[in-house]
């Protein structure tokens, strides 16, 4: 019988040279070096030849086992320092794996915080009210009396009354969603005497179905302002710098007059519109139908104003004809889809983050 001793041996160092784990090695050993392996085979068959033939043979396959012991363990040492290359290699400075983004501020937070700014520069202050409120601050104390058609748009939300020793509850003890932020007028002139510049951001709650520009809940911003001879004329200083601010220097503002139960006289203002552009150049007929912004009229409605009632004031117990004031009211929502081109209300309540991650 007879071996081709180095096929064998360069067959296996190839074969362990080629293992990459301590499992592949493990098996080769097996294979090889185990109790069934290729070398305990060779050395079972020492049996069938003659005693002359034996010592040579038997030198051989010693030969080949110390051999196949060495390859093994080499490739053990090899593999580890190879390892502990790796692991010197590894730069713990690396920056890790990036965390998705945490969060930003969402964008009508975004502009309240812009509009809050700009008006804490003008020296107002600002505070919060409830949104819970009672159907007296919401509506009798704002000089809207219980019967006026102005309510029927706000009349909303109520809460279920409760009663007093069986008696009915008193309007100052029905409470609703307010549907605007004018009742904090009422609230902060209550406890405190002009001079005032106040501020109030918050949401609101109306019976208006949802659609692309109306939502039952939304945001306000309030603003008001009360002293001995104030104006018109403050109030118009007061929003053309406001929103000068807020559109850029370019902005034009027109004052309709209008009617609100708790100003007199009163106004809705218009800005300019900043995409058509209508009323800072020439445009051609075509152009002005197709503009998405304002549909072609040149002007967007931002919000509601005037000088604040007698009866208002008379309400907060303030003395007759001693002061006067204005106070205003923005929709958010709205300026902010006409600062950042936004052209459906749902998005600022619908939490997609593919939205909310562009601001
Ligand atoms: N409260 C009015 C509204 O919600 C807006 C307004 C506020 C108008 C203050 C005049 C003065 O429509």
């Amino acid at each position: 019988m007879s071996f081709d001793w180095t096929a064998i041996e360069q067959e296996a160092q190839k074969e362990i040279n080629q293992a990459s784990s301590g499992e592949a090695i493990e098996a080769l050993r097996i294979k090889y070096l185990g109790r069934q392996g290729l070398l305990a085979e060779i050395t079972g068959s020492i049996s069938a030849l003659s005693a002359s033939e034996r010592p040579e043979f038997g030198k051989k396959a010693n030969y080949l086992k110390n051999k196949l012991t060495r390859f093994l363990e080499e490739r053990v040492s090899q593999l580890k320092e190879k390892e502990s290359q790796d692991l010197e290699t590894f730069d713990l400075t690396l920056p890790g794996e990036p965390i998705p983004q945490i969060g930003t501020r969402h964008p009508i937070t975004q502009t309240i915080q812009e509009i809050t700014a700009i008006f804490s520069k003008l020296g107002f202050v600002t505070v919060e009210g409830p949104e819970v409120e009672n159907e007296y601050n919401n509506f009798s104390g704002l000089n809207i009396p219980l019967d006026h058609p102005s309510r029927d748009a706000f009349d909303t939300f109520y809460l279920k009354p409760e009663t007093r020793n069986q008696k009915p509850v008193t309007r100052k003890e029905r409470f609703l969603l307010r549907s605007h932020t004018s009742p904090v007028q009422i609230r902060v002139m209550k406890e405190h005497k002009p001079p005032l510049a106040v501020i109030v951001p918050g949401k609101v709650y109306r019976p208006d179905a949802v659609d692309a520009s109306h939502s039952f809940v939304f945001h306000q911003i309030e603003g008001f302002l009360v002293d001995q001879e104030v104006s018109f004329a403050d109030l118009k200083g007061t929003l053309t710098a406001f929103a000068q601010r807020l559109f850029g220097e370019k902005i034009q503002m027109r004052f309709r007059p209008h009617f609100f139960p708790f100003t007199e006289p009163s106004a809705e203002v218009d800005i300019s519109c900043m995409l058509c552009k209508r009323n800072q150049k020439p445009v051609t007929r075509n152009q002005e139908k197709k503009c998405s912004v304002c549909g072609g009229k040149g002007w967007l409605e931002i919000l509601g104003c005037g000088m604040i009632h007698p009866n208002v004031f008379a309400n907060v117990g303030y003395p007759k004809d001693k002061y006067s004031g204005f106070a205003f009211g923005m929709g958010i929502e709205r300026i902010a889809m006409l600062k950042y081109g936004i052209n459906d209300i749902r998005l600022f309540f619908e939490n997609d983050l593919r939205f909310l991650r562009q601001f």
